[in-house]
């Protein structure tokens, strides 16, 4: 049994990741801010050997403050599934530092501040896996803070898997296009606004440009996630999962 630690496992994919983790019979740190969602994720795990930390990733101590609640304790590996979407626009409304310090500047900070844990482990190869997005690798008007934060967790995906190799530490990135979470709904909530019509008709319009014309179901990463922290030859890698939206 391992012990992984997940951020974002109050909702959305990172809850799912948590769900195929407990089914395969380890251990679980539900990292997040919601501590009500949090608590919901672990209610529903059918494992017990679970534990929820609360910590706001773009703030470091917030971070320091739940790895000292480890006391000590290895993790295994670390899933990094927070992460904030939407749209911004240049002016006093503009969302860049919100979305770049949540997505690019927090995945940091929470990677760092659990390293310690992962470098206790003593399994024979620990993991480390970040979930970016088909955002990262293709352009979109109007989202440049949420394009610009994931193409930087790309460059810092790399730069861990050749820096922590010696040590045994595998990272991988995984870019979904339109998963069917909160965020996809807050998205087709804002193409709805725009374009003056219902939430039916902006998946439409959503989906035009993915060939399979579908979004993906948040089990389908946690499957991803599931093997790539099972596979022990793949580091610094970005895996496509996106109905064919980008294809590189
Ligand atoms: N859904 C999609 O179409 C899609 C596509 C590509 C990539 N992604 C990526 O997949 C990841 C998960 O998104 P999702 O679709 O599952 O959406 P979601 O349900 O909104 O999940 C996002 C999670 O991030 C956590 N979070 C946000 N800000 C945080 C902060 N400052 N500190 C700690 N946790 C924070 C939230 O938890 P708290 O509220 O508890 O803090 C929430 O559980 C994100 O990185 C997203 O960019 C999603």
């Amino acid at each position: 049994m391992n012990t992984y630690l997940v951020s974002g496992a109050g909702s959305g994919i990172g809850k799912c990741v948590a769900h195929q983790i407990d089914s395969e019979g380890h251990s679980l740190i539900l990292l997040g801010r919601n501590a009500a969602n949090l608590q919901a994720t672990l209610q529903d795990l059918p494992g017990k050997n679970h534990r929820v930390l609360i910590a706001d990733i773009r703030n470091r101590s917030s971070l320091q403050a739940a790895a000292g609640q480890l006391n000590g304790a290895a993790i295994d590996g670390l899933i990094a599934c927070s992460g904030v979407g939407g749209s911004n626009q240049w002016g006093e409304q503009d969302r860049w530092d919100d979305v770049v310090t949540t997505n690019l500047t927090g995945t940091y900070n929470f990677v760092h501040s659990f390293l310690p844990a992962i470098q206790a482990s003593q399994a024979n190869y620990k993991h480390i896996i970040v979930i970016s997005s088909a955002m990262s690798k293709v352009g979109m008007p109007g989202y440049q803070a949420l394009c610009a934060s994931k193409a930087g967790l790309n460059g810092l995906i790399r730069s861990w898997a050749v820096e922590w190799a010696s040590h045994r530490i595998l990272v991988n990135g995984i870019s979904p296009g339109w998963v069917a979470t909160a965020m996809a709904d807050q998205a087709l909530d804002e193409i709805a606004a725009y374009m003056s019509t219902s939430r039916e008709k902006a998946y439409e319009v959503a989906v035009q440009g993915v060939p399979l014309r579908k979004m993906s179901e948040p089990r389908e990463i946690a499957d991803l996630v599931s093997y790539l922290l099972k596979q022990l030859s793949m580091t610094g890698e970005n895996i496509d999962i996106n109905c064919g939206l980008s294809m590189q």
